[in-house]
């Protein structure tokens, strides 16, 4: 009976062995395979660049500096094959980084360098008023921003420029010279401040280059030639301005063309030659008959910087919200607009207002 019982003991110890070996042993399971597919070319793993490549246009897109980018290698519950995840601001699909093809570091803040493009290339200047666009047309490789008195058509609602003082002008100078820019600043002296005495223009100019202008810009032409003069002797560097004066327009009736008849083309060389005996380093020629334009600019030694006075003027300037199509009004025939910044915006923000009025509101 002992025996019986070691005997069956025995057995059961075996089993018991067996089954503890089979419990820690890897059970190999069948798992049954799909087909493996041809790879995926979005499932490839991206390349390091290109990881990098889309965090910088991720950081573009949001404004935010730190861009959180699940790699590949970091415990993910996403199966490894899976492109990287950007957890905060997903890119759009933007097209490719722009690029800035102006060498910057060419441009140079001095009227001089303004002076001296003339007969080499064409000189190109833009208007701004705050410190985002000095930045941004800076930026585009300008050769100089003017801080024009457009601002009151332009930003401040007024009809004519005629209303804007030249506390606005100084605010505006300010504001530009904020933006850091890379090239020359000009302000605009503003109606009536050439007229009062030259005291009250020096004053005035002073202002303006104490709070940010390289240079001053003064509509007017013989009439003006001496003030100029002046202040180019005091050491304020005077952008001149011809043609159709805008502080003007209401003697003068409206906004038209000049230089049309021979009177007044006589009349537009005899100021621009004063500007230049007055020691102007360059001049605007507004709405001038192209013609007599490009025979002025040929004629003096300052470049001739045109504004709806043909394309052979030693430059171009215009109204940055002009060329953007942010003027809500009709624009000059002259101005033909690079964007629709004002639609554009128009539309994002009513996208915008429609999606928060939808937006449903449950209060307990
Ligand atoms: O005020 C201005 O913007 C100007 C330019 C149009 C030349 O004078």
């Amino acid at each position: 009976m002992a025996e019986e019982e070691k005997k069956i003991k025995a057995t059961s110890e075996v089993k018991k062995e067996v089954k503890k070996e089979k419990s820690s042993t890897p059970v190999k399971k069948t798992v049954r395979r799909k087909k493996a597919a041809p790879p995926a070319k979005a499932k490839e793993k991206p390349k390091a660049s290109k990881v990098k490549e889309e965090k910088e246009v991720a950081k573009e897109n949001s404004g935010v500096d730190s861009v959180k980018v699940v790699q590949q290698d970091q415990p993910s519950t996403e199966p490894v094959s899976e492109p990287p995840v950007l957890t905060r601001h997903p890119p759009k699909r933007n097209p490719a980084p722009r690029r800035y093809p102006i060498d910057l570091s060419e441009i140079k803040p001095t009227t001089k360098y303004l002076s001296g493009l003339k007969g080499k290339r064409s000189i190109v200047g833009l208007t701004a008023y705050d410190a985002i666009m000095s930045k941004l047309i800076s930026k585009a490789g300008v050769d100089f921003i003017l801080v024009g008195d457009s601002v009151g058509t332009t930003l401040l609602g007024y009809e004519t420029t005629i209303p804007v003082t030249i506390d606005n002008m100084v605010h505006h100078t300010a504001a530009v010279r904020r933006g850091n820019p890379g090239c020359l600043v000009i302000a605009d002296l503003p109606f009536g401040e050439a007229s009062l005495s030259f005291d009250r223009l020096l004053d005035s100019a002073r202002r303006l280059m104490q709070n940010g202008a390289d240079a001053v810009k003064i509509e007017g032409g013989k009439d003006i030639a001496d003030d100029i003069e002046k202040l180019v002797a005091t050491g304020i560097p005077v952008m001149g301005h011809i043609g159709l004066l805008p502080q003007t327009v209401k003697a003068i009736g409206g906004y038209r063309k000049f230089g049309t008849d021979r009177e007044e083309a006589d009349n537009l060389y005899t100021d621009a030659i004063s500007l230049e005996e007055a020691g102007c380093f360059a001049v605007i020629a507004e709405m001038m008959d192209e013609r007599i334009a490009t025979q002025l600019a040929g004629q003096i030694l300052p470049p001739l910087i045109g504004i709806g006075s043909g394309d052979q003027c030693d430059g171009q300037i215009l109204v940055t919200h002009d060329l953007l199509g942010l003027t809500p009004s009709p624009l000059p025939s002259f101005v033909k607009p690079c964007a629709t910044l004002g639609l554009d915006g128009l539309n994002a923000l009513s996208g915008y207002v429609q999606k928060i009025r939808s937006r449903q509101v449950i209060r307990k």
